[in-house]
């Protein structure tokens, strides 16, 4: 048995606000104390610039920074710490690969993208497109809201260069099947960067065995802080890789006439790191990687399960992605009322959910809507949250239907 009501306790958001029922964790989780002591640990104790100082501090700063590193290696089973870029989030490391090993395509390379992609995952392949001349291909999904693999499998060829696909929908819970689609793409020797943006805090990460070319993904988004974000490639492709932004601790050597950079993952680290925030995202894998992480999924799945019993009894209701491999994240419309106005009705109520296009408007577009009420599960929710949530929810739309 997975005890969230115990777990919760370690979260002082919920002190602070004990009615508090959270259900926008694909937005960003709540932290844990652990995750807010190790931060304040290391700003009371420790706080240095990293990398540079021969002074004590400096030095436990960049123990602190780069054990850091090294949870995040383990948390993912990479094979070493260095194929661990450390950034300020997945946007900034989807931007990283599509500055650096982007700018090796040329004019009619093609990028596959699929049609739920977050716009972290679509515009940045399209602002290289248009540098370079590359294509941008879309994979369409089935009626399920899943991938269409045979569609994805008809795209490939050998100007495919790059898939670029999340792990998990942020917008309708799809999971993609990333260990086949890696396979696939390599077989026409392209590559496959993997926006794990969703993925993290729920299923167990091994990139190895996944066999993507580049996973990336938020702390903030597994129970971590804000600002710190993960790229990890293996050290053959990172190094081939140019740099991207140019400062301090980047560089091997430096005059006025050439610079010559360092190894990655330094090499794409420009100037002073997010320090605390790297402390905080160790903290939270690693308060994360002790919790029975199948219990938690399971627990996950429960909630959904109860949710989408419970929606099923109501009437006028539409979930958005039915796929058979989802995350614990359920989408809907109602067909009389506007998902913004249940949203205020809930949040009346203390129950935080989220609304609009989820950053995925091809996606919506696509699903002939402009917008759905999403709630998605983590560790602290409970069976209460889900049936507080349907009471609320039949409420709402019996006064504003
Ligand atoms: C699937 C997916 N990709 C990328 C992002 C962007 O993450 P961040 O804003 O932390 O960079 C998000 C955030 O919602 C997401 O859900």
């Amino acid at each position: 048995m997975f005890d969230a009501l115990a777990l919760k306790k370690q979260f002082p958001i919920f002190t602070h606000h004990p009615d508090l029922i959270y259900l926008d964790n694909a937005a960003t989780m709540q932290k844990p104390l652990c995750v807010l002591d190790a931060e304040r640990f290391y700003y009371e104790h420790h706080n240095a610039n990293v990398h540079r100082g021969a002074h004590r501090l400096a030095t436990a700063a960049t123990d602190a920074f780069e054990g850091a590193r090294q949870i995040v290696a383990k948390f993912i089973n990479a094979a070493s710490f260095d194929e661990i870029v450390l950034t300020r989030g997945t946007t900034e490391a989807i931007n990283l690969v599509a500055n650096t090993w982007g700018n090796g395509l040329v004019a009619g390379d093609e990028i596959i993208l699929s049609s739920l992609e977050h716009h972290a995952n679509i515009v940045p392949w399209q602002m290289l497109a248009a540098r370079t001349g590359a294509v941008l291909k879309i994979i369409r999904l089935d009626n399920t809201g899943a991938v269409d693999l045979e569609h994805f499998a008809n795209m490939l060829s050998n100007k495919t260069k790059l898939v670029a696909i999340s792990h998990v929908s942020n917008a309708i819970g799809s999971i993609q099947p990333i260990t086949w689609i890696c396979e696939a793409a390599h077989r026409v020797g392209a590559k496959v960067l993997v926006d794990g943006a969703q993925a993290v805090a729920h299923l167990s990460i091994d990139v190895q065995a996944l066999g993507a070319d580049f996973y990336v993904f938020s702390g903030h988004k597994a129970y971590g802080p804000t600002g710190i974000g993960v790229l990890w490639s293996q050290s053959n492709t990172l190094n081939t890789m140019p740099p991207w932004q140019g400062g301090g601790e980047m560089i091997a050597t430096v005059s006025f006439e050439h610079s010559t950079y360092a190894a990655a993952p330094y090499r794409f680290e420009a100037g002073t790191p997010p320090i605390a925030q790297a402390v905080g995202l160790g903290a939270a894998l690693t308060w994360l990687a002790a919790l029975d992480r199948p219990a938690l999924l399971a627990h996950e799945n429960q909630l959904r399960a109860q949710l989408e019993i419970g929606l099923a009894k109501l009437s006028g209701i539409t979930i958005h992605g039915t796929s058979a491999d989802k995350a614990a994240l359920t989408s809907m419309t109602f067909d009389k009322a506007h998902p913004y106005d249940v949203a205020q009705f809930l949040d009346h109520k203390g129950i935080a959910v989220r609304v609009g296009h989820h950053c995925a408007q091809p996606l919506l577009h696509t699903l002939g809507i402009s917008g759905t009420l999403r709630t998605s599960f983590a560790a602290y929710n409970t069976e209460q949250d889900v049936a507080a949530f349907l009471d609320a929810l039949s409420e709402a739309l019996e006064l504003l239907s």
